[in-house]
Formats: structure tokens, C-alpha cells, sequence
């Protein structure tokens, strides 16, 4: 299948849910208000891979990328039962350590590219259809 239909409205600010599309896992991310003042409130110059959180989110509650660790192919770890996983309160690749941030942005580890964010469109509020 080359896209894949998913509805968002029982994923509540806060939780996290993965759909698979073309093989890989897709995380998409409800986010905190804090989240998203985090991701925002980085400067570039402290980014490996310099990108805005806008460059990277449609809308700032959702956050939709690709669960693969660019290092060498993990799933990172994500936020689970509020805990944050990483340094940077995001996503954290056990492999060789990795740490991502609330925007999906390596910060720390060897990793060399922040998490890819796959094509996607909102199709209704709360229906996003991915590829
Ligand atoms: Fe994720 Fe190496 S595969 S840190």
C-alpha cells in the first residue's frame, strides 16, 4: 500500500501511537503544550541537522515521523506512560545511544540526521493520510 489512512481523534495530547506504512513504523506524536514550547525554543545552532520544529510539523500538536534511528536502523524509544525517554524528552535509540528531541532532532549520540518525516496530508481534522 502506498499510503495509509489513520484517525487520530482517540489519540489524546500526550500519547503516542505507531502505524506501519510501507514497512516501517510511523510514530505519531500527540503533543504537549510543553512539548511543543521545547521544540520550539531551540536554537539552530545547537542542532546537528539544523530545522525548525515548523519545518518539520504541519501543526504543532502533531508530530509524525519515521521510527527509524538514522544511525543504523533502530526504533528509538519514545515517551511511554508520560516518562520521557532521552536527555532532550523525546526519543532515545538504545542501540548506541541516540537522543532525540521533542521534535524528533538528533541531539546527542551518533546519529548524524534528526528522525525523517514521511509525505502526509491532513484530510479532516483529525484524519491525516500518510504517503
Ligand atoms: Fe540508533 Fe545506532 S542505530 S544509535
Amino acid at each position: 500500500l502506498a499510503s495509509t489512512e489513520v484517525d487520530l481523534s482517540a489519540v489524546e495530547e500526550g500519547q503516542s501511537i505507531v502505524v506501519k506504512w510501507r514497512g516501517k513504523p510511523v510514530f505519531i506524536r500527540h503533543r504537549t503544550a510543553e512539548e511543543i514550547e521545547a521544540a520550539q525554543a531551540v536554537n539552530l545552532d545547537d542542532l546537528v541537522d539544523p530545522q525548525t520544529d515548523g519545518d518539520r510539523v504541519q501543526k504543532d500538536e502533531w508530530l509524525i515521523m519515521v521510527g527509524v534511528c538514522t544511525h543504523l536502523g533502530c526504533i528509538p524509544l519514545g515517551n511511554k506512560d508520560g516518562e520521557p525517554k532521552g536527555d532532550f524528552g523525546g526519543w532515545f535509540c538504545p542501540c548506541h545511544g541516540s537522543h532525540y528531541d521533542t521534535s524528533g532532532r538528533i541531539r546527542k549520540g551518533p546519529a548524524p540526521k534528526n528522525l525523517g518525516v514521511p509525505e502526509y496530508a491532513f484530510i479532516d481534522e483529525s484524519v491525516v493520510k500518510i504517503g
